[in-house]
């Protein structure tokens, strides 16, 4: 990677890999074309609950260039997949492919054409016909929440008198709906899989932990975890729907043994709806009482998420009411309803997101009872130490963040009383939101290496989803070592490099930028010990007649995860207006404050909040996947009925940092900032909408018919 800034200070340096980005030089994985590739295409199943009876591959079969076409009755065994008589159910647990006749889902993977071009493996597919049995399926969540169950011990949790919040003096009871959202990253899901042995497997993959993703093929396979290897150099946004291995790559990798060549499989824009996950549709009851003078006494918070028949999949929405607010009698409980659709999976901010919608709203609400400013309600119920541990946090200036907000926002322009200031005959709304996110830091390894012409070679497993990983590293050994970042090369997204976490829950900066910051600590050492007063490397080297230098470092937390609550924290603010007539939304202006601790790249840090709150902004105004229940399939499952956000739907978005360093959780002080950007975004604007309307709308998304009735 190669870098044109000037490098005087390593700070506000722009992406290292901008320019490949913008010049589709940086490959994506559907882009390695490798000698005799073949392609494959899935065949879904056109029914959501059932029994495969026969599947006709023979006009498939036909097509020329159609060079096999597999199915449950043809498939190679997959050793991993423990086939055998002793086992004739799977245990729960993700979906094993072409394994058995049953249907769990509409779309479920039935058949994989493969074809030496994409257009005659896609043909191919469209001949394959399957007969099933049918069953009466279930795929309505809101049909099925009294068979909601607890997936694991501590689903539910209680802190004082749970009960407590029905005995207070001001109280608000509601229910608030998210329906299921798609990731719908720009890249599809991709892989390039070839066999280089019988027991020897390298992939070229869309994922978010190539060392993730090299453990669970080589288990499938059973084979040596050494003798697989993952590539994954970018990745065109991911969002959590890669953080797993989908039923597409042990396909592929089947086909390929088939074929006895490599298979590109890439999934259809159609597929990303059913094939690889959701932010599942959950149901979210608040109880939440208060003094009159906004001392919160209690919280109930119960949600139900749905689930597949197949996995129990669970994300912990009602966790936030255990943590945001100093409140002393808590009730969470976070369930789940098993469904006949594909298992949901993480999305952005997984957990606090769909929960703060909730909490977030009911306290919204709340202050319009109690005549608070809801800014003020937050700061009369702020958590100085964790409510629930008592443990100080290691880092929180969250009171900072709202007055940063508030003064950018414009906040005192805000009228209490909602529907009272139009403009231009359009009504005008100001709402906020907190947002929470646990931060993490990570077991990571590094290998620094200096090389004799001066080259600083920084390595890690780690692959970049799009937040831009490369430049807060390179910008993180430029400051350790002292040289220019142009001097950088920082490789990352293969499996053979020192292990990484995946790139999830936002610990990627404080992980591995810590081992970064660490392993060119110890290079710099094994420099000085070299040469006490001679701070050219270069020099150093040829004194000393080496070719490099080099370390590995291996990094993880330390004794500090027993003593501090560690959490990232955010704000959002929103302007809006609403046309009174027509029930149009316009976003005016949106302010964003990260209390994160220190912004190692402040350029890439204010596109992760400008990316979040778009994708909040989708999630509050536009985005539903819509499951027609005659059917149980997806129907809106493209970019023309399923609404993300465009460029004419975004208005201003300021970010703002508190930048404090956080040094009780790694030596650089930074914490994770990705989900902090979205938690709390649909909130805010429903919020702003009620300010701007009277209507309160706790079903999202806020489409304009649900303010004009
Ligand atoms: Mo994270 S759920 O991988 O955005």
């Amino acid at each position: 990677m190669n870098n044109e800034n000037k490098p005087s200070s390593s700070y506000g340096m722009s992406r290292v890999d901008g320019r490949l980005k913008v010049t589709g030089g940086a490959r994506y994985s559907a882009e390695y074309k490798l000698p005799g590739l073949t392609y494959g295409v899935l065949v879904g199943s056109t029914v959501t609950k059932g029994v495969i009876k026969s599947i006709d591959i023979k006009q498939a079969q036909r097509v020329p260039g159609v060079l096999a076409v597999i199915t449950y009755f043809n498939s190679p065994k997959v050793p991993g997949y423990q086939l055998g008589p002793s086992k004739p159910e799977p245990d729960k647990g993700q979906i094993k492919v072409f394994y058995d006749r049953k249907i769990r889902f509409n779309g479920q993977p039935i058949a994989l054409v493969i074809a030496d071009s994409y257009e005659r493996a896609l043909h191919g597919a469209s001949l394959v016909t399957a007969q099933y049995v049918t069953e009466k399926h279930n795929t309505k969540l809101t049909d099925n929440l009294k068979n909601a169950f607890a997936p694991h011990d501590d689903a539910e949790y209680k802190r004082g008198t749970p009960d407590a919040w029905k005995t207070a003096p001001v109280t608000i009871e509601q229910e608030y709906l998210l329906p299921s959202e798609v990731h719908n990253a720009m890249e599809l899901h991709a892989i390039v899989a070839r066999w280089d042995a019988d027991d020897k497997i390298t992939v070229w993959d869309k994922t978010q932990g190539v060392k993730d993703t090299q453990s669970n093929i080589a288990q499938t396979f059973k084979i040596p975890v050494e003798n697989v290897q993952v590539n994954s150099k970018y990745v065109g946004g991911a969002f959590g729907n890669s953080l797993q291995v989908w039923p597409h790559e042990i396909a592929a990798l089947m086909g390929a043994k088939v074929v006895n060549r490599p298979v590109k499989l890439v999934l259809s824009r159609a597929d990303m709806f059913s094939s690889v996950g959701y932010r599942p549709h959950t149901w979210q009851k608040i109880g939440i009482g208060a003094t009159a003078d906004g001392k919160l006494v209690g919280i109930s918070h119960e949600a139900v998420g749905q689930t597949s028949t197949y996995e129990d999949f669970a994300e912990g929405p009602a966790d936030v009411s255990r943590q945001l607010y100093a409140c002393p009698n808590v009730y969470t409980s976070n369930k789940i309803a098993s469904l006949d659709v594909g298992s949901p999976v993480w999305m952005r901010g997984p957990g606090p997101a769909t929960g703060t919608f909730a909490l977030e709203s009911a306290l919204d609400e709340l202050s319009y009872k109690l005549n608070i400013d809801p800014i003020e309600l937050r700061l009369r119920n702020y958590a100085d130490t964790d409510p629930e541990t008592g443990h100080p946090f290691s880092g929180k200036n969250l009171s900072d963040a709202y007055k940063m907000g508030v003064e950018n926002i414009g906040w005192s322009d805000r009228s209490p009383k909602p529907g009272s200031v139009t403009k231009d005959g359009w009504l005008v709304g100001y709402g906020m939101s907190g947002g929470v996110f646990g931060a993490d830091r990570e077991p990571a390894s590094v290998r620094a290496t200096m090389l004799a012409d001066g080259t600083l070679v920084v390595q890690t497993a780690v692959s970049d989803i799009g937040p831009g990983t490369a430049t807060a590293m390179v910008s993180i050994a430029a400051e350790t070592m002292g040289i220019p970042i142009n001097k950088i090369r920082f490789e990352m997204g293969d499996s053979s490099l020192p292990p990484a976490p995946q790139q999830g829950g936002s610990t990627i900066t404080s992980s591995v930028g810590s081992a970064v910051y660490l392993a060119c600590k110890a290079l710099k050492e094994k420099f000085q010990q070299l040469a006490a007063d001679q701070p050219d490397y270069v020099k150093v080297l040829k004194q000393n007649n080496l070719p490099k230098l080099e370390v590995v470092t291996d990094s993880k937390a330390g004794s500090e995860v027993d003593k501090y609550a560690m959490y990232s924290w955010s704000v959002h603010l929103v302007k809006l207006m609403v046309n009174p007539a027509t029930g149009v939304i316009k976003l005016d202006k949106i302010t964003c404050v990260a209390d994160s601790g220190r912004i190692i790249s402040p350029k890439t840090a204010r596109s992760q909040i400008i990316g979040g709150a778009i994708m909040g902004i989708g999630m509050a105004l536009t985005e539903e996947a819509v499951i027609d229940h005659r059917y149980g399939k997806v129907i809106n499952n493209n970019f023309a009925d399923y609404h993300v956000p465009v460029n004419a739907d975004i208005p201003q978005i300021d970010a703002l940092f508190v930048n404090k360093p956080d040094t009780n959780i790694n030596p650089i002080g930074a914490k994770g900032m990705g989900e902090i950007a979205l938690i709390g975004m649909a909130a805010a604007v429903a919020n702003a909408v009620y300010n701007a309307t009277g209507k309160r709308v706790r079903e999202l998304p806020i489409t304009l018919d649900k303010l004009l009735t």
